[in-house]
């Protein structure tokens, strides 16, 4: 254990750009693995699919995720990004007051508080399956709503093609939006009929309780057919737009970080196999949690595999 001060970063912190980009390729591919020596592409297809059919089952009938897990191996780069960062630092994220703005092609459009957004909506407890880019997985119960529904509510116009998410940035409460990590504030968009569909929540709780600040406290997006990181996290902004909006990872890697980001076991990412995941479930470790085949849109294509008829899925990663 250190007894460093949070607010006053450490040299070794700041790190010189061409070693902090090494860093980071290697945190993106799974914290933990470098540490053993194992390379980012190793990461993902040294180990063959268990025998396991690959028939999607209900996110509701597999095991779960440990709360405990849940909420303290996260990636929210705000915070650091080491896995245990989000949860050691980001009790200094004021989630109150919280007021999200809403902006573009809508009729109706301004300053929210939370508790407007919230208001008119009957919180619905639904577990999905969450896979990150970087090769792991978790199930876990969220409570929240239909984003579909929040977004009806300030009627859109013909205009309005997709929606853009913004999260919050401030340098006092969240440390690490002092570097240059991600193009700050961390951005995510959706097609407009992605953010429609019955699947995409709007996600204020888990396990039955308010989130925690490293989950994304107090207003978060769940996209349970895409990669991890389109669930963006303490919203501020919710624009609608006629362009594709432009998205903080995409920015930061274009080659290996597409808009869509569908979870596809057929297209590797370009260092590692996206072939097959830890899921992180019950009380197996989480570097080796058992690896399991990944699904096409991570098991929910019966549901929206056809939002991309007729696109190529390798052009459109
Ligand atoms: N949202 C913000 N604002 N900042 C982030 O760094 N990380 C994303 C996503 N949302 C991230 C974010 C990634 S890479 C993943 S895998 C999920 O959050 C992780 O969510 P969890 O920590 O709740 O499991």
């Amino acid at each position: 254990m250190t007894s460093r001060n949070h607010n006053q970063p450490s040299p070794s912190e700041i790190t010189p750009e061409p070693v902090y980009q090494a860093r980071r390729r290697l945190l993106m591919a799974g914290a933990a693995l470098p540490l053993l020596g194992l390379g980012a592409c190793e990461a993902g297809s040294s180990d063959a699919p268990s025998s396991q059919s690959a028939t999607p089952r209900p996110a509701a009938e597999e095991e779960q995720t440990r709360f405990e897990d849940a909420s303290t191996y996260n990636n929210f780069y705000e915070f650091g990004t080491g896995k245990a960062d989000p949860a050691r630092y980001a009790h200094t994220l004021q989630t109150a007051p919280w007021s999200v703005q809403i902006a573009g092609h809508a009729e109706e459009t301004g300053s929210f508080t939370l508790e407007d957004i919230l208001k008119p909506h009957t919180l619905e407890d639904r577990i999905y399956r969450l896979r990150c880019v970087e090769g792991w997985s978790m199930v876990i119960p969220w409570r929240g709503f239909p984003l579909g529904d929040l977004l009806k509510r300030f009627r859109p116009t013909s205009k309005a093609k997709y929606v853009s998410f913004h999260t919050k940035v401030d340098k006092q409460e969240m440390p690490g939006t002092r570097y240059p990590v991600l193009n700050w504030p961390y951005r995510e968009g959706l097609r407009m009929d992605e953010a429609m569909h019955p699947l995409t929540l709007l996600v204020t709780g888990m396990y039955g309780r308010d989130l925690p600040r490293q989950n994304g406290a107090p207003l978060r997006l769940v996209v349970p057919w895409k990669y991890g990181f389109k669930s963006i996290k303490s919203i501020v902004r919710i624009e609608f737009t006629e362009k594709q909006p432009l998205t903080s990872w995409n920015l930061s890697q274009p080659s290996e970080y597409g808009f869509y980001s569908n979870v596809n076991p057929a297209v590797d990412h370009p260092r590692w196999s996206q072939k097959t995941e830890r899921r992180i479930a019950g009380t197996s470790s989480r570097l080796f949690a058992n690896r399991v085949p990944t699904l096409p849109f991570n098991g929910y294509a019966d549901q929206v595999a056809s939002l991309y008829t007729g696109m190529d899925l390798r052009k459109y990663f």
